[in-house]
């Protein structure tokens, strides 16, 4: 797959590719078209590398040996944490807790920070447009504390309606959760804003980033959020691993929500007291591997830059999004005036999962479902829909391969 350099003046597309080994695959005899970067991204070499590296020179628990390994692993999660907290410009690496991924990061948020502070008629604001992860927690939690969920509601354009903001904070609002852009509908919401109008309210905010990350830098200072959490895999990392940010004042003042080795001062039989934040928060041996990974995709988004990823992200999404609107009978779900290139559809007569069937003949990968946002297609009146979700490593020519598998699936089914 070559890339149009014309429109791509600030990344090397080709060079880019080719640190992916899996972009240069074939799937079903044709070149892998994989646009389906919102449930996970390809790794590039280096981030595989890292892993390699680490299994095979570095390889010890950390935080627990004298030997020699033991400390090079050690320093490596160490220096892996510090590079974290530059990446979303955190005051100090204390505030950066290795998570799982996001769903874990949140979950840890519900229990040890909101958990304590909920009480029967309280209320939880998160929004309509919010994958499962930031819905189901904040329910388990309703059903232990008898608090209320309630909704910021969105437009039909996939916009939150952001009028309602101010009268859904309340003073029994405890904590709200935000998602920082949609992974079905690509909308980018203005968190600072609402960021801004919540602690006005003195309500504590949540940041679901899992979709930000791999596209626009994020400060988290600057957002002034209380907690921001993120998934590795989505942002060219590997699996199982993810980062819960917290002020340092609600790290400090709040309990494990785990036990075990690592998260301890001391432990004896009549009671254990607690080590500092973030190992508080990290109970047991920690996915090591997964921060060498983390680290090396960090340093590799670093190298192309946000500006870069954006300006080739932005023009695969306008052209992907006229080239698409060209296919009689098919509409795009999310309209969003900020979007990620995120494009989510339907057609009139095609389930998408016979489209998505469909087009993997072609080696075209997208993912069709509800993408673990049920409540946004209830509100959209779909079952389901299709979505293309770009990255930086993706082509005009991809999307052309997109529209000709589509193309297909039509001649098949109409
Ligand atoms: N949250 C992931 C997605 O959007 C799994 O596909």
């Amino acid at each position: 797959m070559t890339a149009n350099p014309s429109v791509t003046p600030h990344l090397d597309l080709e060079a880019i590719r080719a640190d992916f080994p899996i972009l240069s695959t074939m799937v079903k005899g044709h070149p892998l078209v994989y646009l389906d970067n919102a449930a996970t991204t390809q790794k590039p070499r280096q981030v595989i590398d890292a892993i390699v590296h680490y299994y095979e020179e570095q390889n010890a628990n950390v935080h627990r040996g004298v030997h020699q390994l033991s400390q090079i692993a050690t320093s490596m999660y160490e220096e892996g944490r510090k590079k974290v907290a530059r990446f979303i410009n955190a005051g100090t690496e204390r505030e950066v807790v290795f998570v799982k991924g996001c769903t874990e990061g949140i979950n840890l948020v519900a229990n040890s920070f909101a958990a304590p502070r909920l009480r029967e008629g309280d209320e939880i604001l998160i929004t309509a447009i919010e994958h499962h992860s930031n819905i189901v927690p904040w329910q388990l939690l309703c059903q232990r504390t008898g608090a209320k969920l309630h909704i910021v509601p969105v437009n039909d354009l996939g916009e939150l309606i952001l009028g309602e903001l101010d009268s859904l904070l309340t003073e029994r609002t405890k904590i709200a959760s935000f998602v920082h852009v949609s992974n079905s509908l690509g909308t980018v919401n203005p968190v600072r804003e609402m960021i801004a109008r919540a602690k006005a309210a003195g309500v504590p905010v949540v940041i679901d980033g899992a979709q930000a990350v791999p596209h626009l830098p994020v400060d988290v200072q600057d957002l002034d959020c209380d907690f921001y959490v993120f998934s590795g895999h989505k942002m060219f990392g590997p699996t199982g691993i993810g980062v819960a940010y917290g002020k340092a004042e609600h790290l400090a003042a709040m309990s494990p929500w785990q036990g075990g080795g690592d998260m301890i001062e001391s432990v004896r039989f009549e009671g254990s007291t607690w080590a500092q934040p973030p190992a508080r928060f990290e109970a047991g041996t920690p996915n090591i591997e997964g921060v060498a990974g983390l680290s090396a995709a960090i340093d590799y988004i670093g190298a192309l830059g946000y500006e870069a990823i954006g300006a080739h992200e932005h023009d695969l999404l306008e052209y992907g999004t006229a080239e698409l609107e060209k296919i009689e009978g098919l509409r795009i779900i999310g309209q969003a005036g900020d979007k990620a290139s995120v494009i989510s559809f339907v057609l009139d007569d095609i389930h998408p999962h016979d489209l998505g069937t469909i087009v993997d003949e072609e080696g075209v990968a997208i993912r069709t479902g509800h993408h673990c946002t049920q409540p946004v297609m209830e509100r959209f009146g779909v079952p389901a829909t299709a979505r293309a979700s770009l990255a930086f490593y993706n082509t005009r020519a991809e999307i052309d391969a997109l529209v000709r598998a589509i193309e297909r699936a039509i001649s098949i089914f109409r």
